[in-house]
């Protein structure tokens, strides 16, 4: 695979992953076509040497493993970990605001959007509905469907710069006030017609549940749907990726944090044929705080590795042994805005992965950590930057802390050079994820990992 095909592969990947919800249910099928086995939670499990399976939790996060032949407690094991969700504007359950003969939708500010670049675009809707619908027999049944609109659905509009005076010096968002995007704007004569027919004024979360029923109902015309009981919808960029820059050198896209690790986390385990056990987590909830079933500091990974290695001296063993990269972007360096980085540490586009480093443990890196990953990228052909906040700032976190705490894997954390982070379009350097790709590719094809000994 060329870097052309695989910005390709990563484009559309993106572009049909409006939620986290959506990015599982493609992972999903990618690992189903090659040859990934898929077990259930509930289920009981047969695992098998040499085999390969992936497993989902809450439709937002998976596991991937190849069993391998080496005995995990013996080898340890090597894990990629990645996260699913991006911030955005999650729709509340009953969201519509109704005022001056215009329609808005009531949201919730998820994550640390970067919210001045959510105005004047083309808004999707997507997400997932969890309906009551019934079986070829007529019994009534509940079942979790995805729904995309994936059109420019909605759109947040500024308020006029004639209007707001100071909107380029002192503008202030109230995320209640501002952010509810636009989706009616009847004329007046149409409005005043709507208002005398009973089943249109019916109550405002009634009218949103039905249009999202007849969006369920359009994607998924072989079941049988009666009502949508409830939802987890959002908005999010409608405007595909695109590349940009001189030569085609940099990358606009939504979502690359942190679509762009999992893209790169389920291209290499899918190639991945070594004798050392693999393992590719992806979880959900990064974006606030990974304090959830499925997120970082839940149970899946542990559940999971405990069904693996059963036996608990062998599993912690095998913890003690293993090593993960832990995949997020990295905050590129600014043109305008140098002064916002450690001055020895100012990571660039196209320049390859970015090390990040913590002294107060926000990021997992440690000497050991780091160095194991300085070689994997050496053995790999790939240069390595390094990121350390400024000590005059604080330094945001990932799930790296999160799994290795839990698990007390050994752990790096890692990822492309990022500009605009939480914007509604991110960029990176249209070598980036490609390099990102190689390097983990790398570290999965190795035949061992390297000892780590204290002399
Ligand atoms: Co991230």
């Amino acid at each position: 695979m060329n870097q052309e095909k695989y910005n390709e592969d990563l484009f559309s990947f993106i572009r049909n992953s409006p939620t986290q919800y959506h990015a599982i249910a493609n992972m999903t099928r990618v690992l189903a076509n090659n040859g990934f086995i898929e077990l259930r939670e509930g289920d009981s499990w047969l695992i098998e040497e040499k085999s390969k399976y992936f497993v989902t939790r809450n439709n937002s996060s998976i596991i991937a493993f190849l069993t391998g032949e080496n005995r995990p407690w013996e080898t340890g094991m090597k894990l990629i970990c990645a996260h699913t969700d991006s911030p955005c504007l999650k729709v509340k359950p009953v969201p519509e605001i109704q005022a001056h003969s215009m329609l808005r939708f009531g949201v919730e500010v998820y994550g640390g959007a970067l919210l001045n670049s959510w105005f004047d675009r083309g808004l999707n809707l997507a997400g997932r509905v969890t309906a009551l619908g019934a079986d070829e027999d007529g019994k009534e049944i509940i079942c979790t469907l995805l729904v995309n609109y994936d059109v420019p659905l909605v759109t947040i509009p500024s308020l006029a710069i004639h209007l707001d005076r100071d909107a380029n010096t002192k503008r202030v968002i109230n995320p209640q006030l501002d952010m509810p995007p636009l989706w009616k704007a009847d004329n007046i004569l149409k409005e005043a017609s709507l208002l005398k027919e009973p089943e249109i004024s019916c109550s405002a979360s009634r009218s949103f549940r039905l249009m999202l029923l007849e969006q369920a109902i359009k994607e998924n015309p072989n079941i049988h749907i009666k009502e949508i009981l409830d939802f987890d919808m959002s908005f999010s960029d409608a405007q595909p990726p695109f590349f940009t820059g001189f030569n085609d050198n940099m990358i606009s896209a939504p979502r690359l944090d942190n679509l762009l690790s999992c893209h790169a986390g389920l291209k290499s385990i899918i190639r991945a044929d070594g004798p050392a056990p693999c393992l590719f987590v992806c979880t959900d909830h990064e974006e606030v705080g990974s304090d959830t079933a499925a997120g970082a500091r839940g149970s899946f990974l542990n559940s999971v590795m405990s069904r693996l290695i059963p036996d608990s001296e062998y599993r912690m063993r095998a913890a003690s042994r293993s090593f993960m990269i832990s995949l997020d972007n990295a905050h590129a360096l600014h043109p305008a805005h140098a002064d916002s980085h450690d001055s020895n540490h100012m990571p660039k586009l196209n320049n390859g992965p970015v090390l990040k480093v913590n002294g107060s443990q926000r990021y997992a890196s440690d000497s050991e950590s780091s160095a194991l990953f300085r070689y994997i990228c050496r053995r790999a052909g790939i240069p390595l930057q390094l990121f350390v906040m400024r000590s005059d700032m604080p330094c945001g976190s990932t799930i790296g802390p999160a799994i290795s705490s839990t698990t007390g894997i050994k752990t790096v954390d890692a990822g492309a050079p990022t500009l605009g982070m939480h914007s509604i379009r991110e960029i990176t350097g249209s070598d980036d994820p490609f390099m990102v790709f190689q390097v983990i590719n790398q570290f999965f094809s190795m035949e061992s990992q390297p000892i780590l000994s204290l002399i």
